[in-house]
């Protein structure tokens, strides 16, 4: 029985020790050439390898992010569980991420920027927190987390998600007719969906129409969830008055492209958040013992939903 890490030396040094130290009975490998395909009954990976069929006895594979959609499900034994990672570096960088964006936003940040490029010292119009309205795309792991983040500051708070829920302080809305109530009510707009076929291109000409004139986005999904000219276009007319943006299809961007020099876009590579090893670890550990117990692993992914 092997876990097998496929990931950098670095985090992977992280992860031996804390596995040797918690699950001294499970060999720990990170070089494939090594380790007899029958032993191996876990996985760590960001991508799923082209040969994955050769693990015939995988129990779990474990993405090394949050999202799962970087894994082609159909290259995946239906036998085997897919989970992904849920830590807490992740959520609490997350958390960092759209506060900082949401408060860029809502002071004008972009726009002051740009004054001072231009050398103009003038103010712009401040809107109280108690004025701007929230709404966040996601009510996982994530968009929980950064609604609990924002509470302190005062903004009226809502989110949107698949299935109704009931979050303190938080208006929640979901299905077709809970998004367009959320969207004409959502002066910052964060999207933190997973990319899913029904997500794929969502934050889109028509749905930007929806938002009140001069609303801003906060992108911190995945890139193929934006459609970019629609969002230069709804920045260029005044429907949107800025964005701050982490993913981007492709990643990176090519040079030339509008993203990275418009003047109302904070643009950043793909940092808002980043697992880290330790916390990372654990949590990996915790999801094989809670395996071996047999209970489903925390982070378990449908399949069907793609998520
Ligand atoms: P999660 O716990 O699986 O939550 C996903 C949320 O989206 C759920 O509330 C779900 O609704 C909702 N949802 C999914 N499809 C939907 C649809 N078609 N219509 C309405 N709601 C839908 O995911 P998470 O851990 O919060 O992570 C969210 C995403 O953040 C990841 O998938 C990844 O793409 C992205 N991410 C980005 C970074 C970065 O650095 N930029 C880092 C980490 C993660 P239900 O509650 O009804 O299921
Ligand atoms: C990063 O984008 C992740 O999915 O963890």
């Amino acid at each position: 029985m092997t876990f097998l890490f496929n990931s950098d030396a670095r985090r992977g040094a992280v992860f031996a020790e804390a596995f040797a130290g918690e699950l001294p009975d499970l060999p720990f490998a990170m070089d494939a050439t090594t380790v007899d395909p029958d032993a191996v009954r876990y996985l760590i990976t960001w991508t799923v390898p082209e040969n994955l069929v050769r693990y015939r006895n995988l129990e779990i594979l474990f993405s090394f992010g949050a999202g799962v959609d970087q894994f082609r499900f159909d290259t995946v034994p239906a036998k085997v569980k897919v989970v992904r990672m849920i830590e807490q570096g992740i959520v609490r960088m997350m958390q960092e991420y759209v506060a900082l964006a949401v408060l860029a936003l809502h002071r004008n940040l972009p726009a002051y920027l740009a004054q001072q490029r231009a050398g103009e010292w003038r103010d712009i119009p401040q809107l109280q927190a108690a004025a701007r309205r929230i709404g966040v795309l996601g009510l996982g792991q994530l968009g929980q987390a950064v609604l609990e983040r924002l509470k302190p500051f005062g903004f009226p708070l809502a989110g949107w998600s698949r299935s109704p829920r009931r979050i303190e302080g938080v208006t929640c809305h979901d299905g077709r007719h809970g998004l367009e109530e959320m969207l004409e009510a959502s002066d910052i707009l964060v999207c933190l969906l997973p990319l899913t076929e029904e997500t794929r291109g969502f934050l889109n000409a028509e749905l930007f129409a929806k938002l009140p004139e001069g609303a801003a986005l906060v992108h911190t999904g995945r890139g193929p969830q934006l459609d970019h000219e629609a969002l230069v276009a709804a920045l260029d007319s005044g429907q949107l008055s800025a964005a701050m943006i982490d993913v981007t299809d492709p990643e990176p961007l090519p040079p030339g492209h509008p993203f990275w020099s418009h003047p109302k876009i904070i643009l950043t590579p793909h940092v808002a958040s980043v697992t880290q090893p330790a916390s990372a670890a654990r949590a990996v550990i915790d999801n094989i013992k809670r395996h071996r117990a047999g209970l489903d692993p925390i982070g378990l992914v449908d399949r069907s939903r793609g998520y």
